[in-house]
């Protein structure tokens, strides 16, 4: 269905899943901070990437760079005199904007005031801070606007230590900061974000087959997110617009409610970090292959993955509001959040029917067993309907309910969130039934 994004802001704050930065000193401007739920979803993405593409694969490592590096990183990458946007500025109440953003003819989004836009001119979006006690020139350092750099600049001792033969890559998975001039639209444009990303090193000759197959992996990538597929859709990117980097670039955009955008990027980046770093760093970063002797400046493909934007996708793609059977007879409308179920913040939660000393003993031992195997929760307040609608719209595929007959027949219900079925499992099997739930979806 489709879902305004006020809707998913509202449910995103009113359940612990995102909250507005800062608030208690009245916010900042478009900063989001992750609350319980949020920070549970968001890792398990993360995890559940670095399983796909590091842990399960022979052909890719990891690592974890610095987020400040020696500012010729920056000077190499071109980072320092390309990584710009066009900016106007207003000359009746100096607000800055897009220059791709604003409508020459249109009044000035600050003040109202029609056509007095300055001319466009580049605005550098890396964070400039100082290193030390001194603030000059010698001591200006950048907060990476990309997490691609730290893979780059690592590459020999990546090669050299892990022994990997190309075609290889290098994951890394962190935070990205861009002074955007207009951050919008809730976690989907920040200046502070996450980024997961690849960058997969290859022979010159067969880069086009390394792209195809990695945009393909990206596709795989968001189903087994359950991002909705038929909102999905690649774009190639013209010559003109493509990043100074880059020579193909496809942007894999979604259908969101503001439009349809970048949600993913792959690009062919050739050697032009390795022969730049190479350059301006004096070190070596061509590859001898020992088998054939051949020795040659690897080409990198880069898949590129916005965590919070994979978040803000799986809510919108998640959300669905269906009538359904009411705990007291006829039915009710609910909200349910269709999350993948191995990816939602609890797999489980637990839910004593009542507070009777004996059901919340029962209950409470459950729950630590299970949170041994499961993200869990454990709710014991208001009715069994209003706590079975929290859950789904927090997106809990299994509530599982301790009842007066489990005291005597040592079992409980398993509710499946979606179907809402429930199933009388005997206390000692839950965890297996729930795994094998589980695998099944
Ligand atoms: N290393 C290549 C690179 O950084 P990019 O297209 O600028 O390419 C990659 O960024 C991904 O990072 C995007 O597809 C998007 O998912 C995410 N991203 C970029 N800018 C962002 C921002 N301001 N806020 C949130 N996510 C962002």
């Amino acid at each position: 269905m489709n879902v305004s994004l006020e809707t998913i802001v509202s449910l995103a704050k009113r359940r612990g899943f995102i909250f507005p930065g800062s608030e208690i000193y009245g916010g900042l401007a478009n900063s989001w901070d992750y609350g319980p739920l949020g920070v549970l979803l968001k890792n398990n993405i993360k995890q559940a990437w670095w399983d796909q593409f590091v842990t399960r694969r022979l052909d890719m490592v990891g690592v974890d760079s610095a987020l400040i590096m020696n500012p010729k990183v920056w000077e190499a990458s071109g980072h320092l005199a390309g990584f710009s946007d066009p900016l106007v500025e207003c000359k009746k109440c100096h607000g800055r904007w897009r220059a791709d953003d604003i409508d020459w003819n249109a009044p000035c989004p600050g003040c109202e005031v029609r056509g007095n836009f300055t001319e466009p001119a580049a605005f550098n979006m890396m964070f400039k801070t100082f290193i030390g006690p001194k603030e000059d020139t010698s001591a200006i350092a950048y907060l990476r606007p990309e997490t691609a750099q730290g893979m780059f600049v690592n590459f020999p001792q990546v090669l050299n230590t892990s022994r990997k033969r190309i075609p290889f890559g290098i994951a890394q998975v962190g935070k990205a900061f861009r002074n955007e001039i207009t951050p919008s639209n809730f976690i989907f444009r920040t200046r502070e974000f996450e980024q997961m990303e690849i960058e997969y090193f290859v022979h010159p000759d067969n880069w086009q087959e390394q792209f195809e197959r990695w945009l393909s992996e990206m596709h795989d990538w968001i189903a087994f997110c359950g991002i909705d597929k038929e909102k999905v859709h690649d774009r190639e990117i013209s010559e003109e617009e493509r990043a100074f980097y880059s020579q193909r670039t496809v942007d894999v955009e979604f259908d969101f409610p503001f439009g349809r955008q970048e949600l993913y990027g792959i690009a062919y980046r050739g050697d032009y970090d390795l022969s730049l770093h190479a350059k301006y760093s004096s070190r070596d970063m061509t590859y001898a292959d020992p088998v054939s002797g051949d020795k040659f400046m690897p080409h990198v493909i880069e898949p590129s993955f916005g965590v919070d934007r994979t978040v803000l996708a799986m809510m919108l793609s998640a959300y669905h509001e269906e009538e359904a059977p009411s705990v007291k007879g006829g039915t009710e409308g609910r909200v349910v959040m269709k999350l993948k179920k191995n990816l939602a913040p609890y797999q489980v939660a637990v839910l004593p029917l009542s507070r009777q000393d004996k059901l919340l003993a029962m209950a409470e031992s459950l729950v630590q067993g299970l949170a041994e195997q499961f993200s869990c929760d454990f709710d014991v307040t208001q009715s069994i309907g209003k706590r079975y609608r929290r859950q789904d719209e927090i997106g809990t595929p299994y509530c599982v309910t301790v009842d007066f007959d489990s005291l005597e027949d040592k079992a409980v219900t398993i509710r499946d969130r979606d179907s809402m079925k429930q199933d009388r499992v005997s206390i000692q099997q839950v965890a297996e039934n729930i795994h094998e739930k589980l695998s099944a979806s």
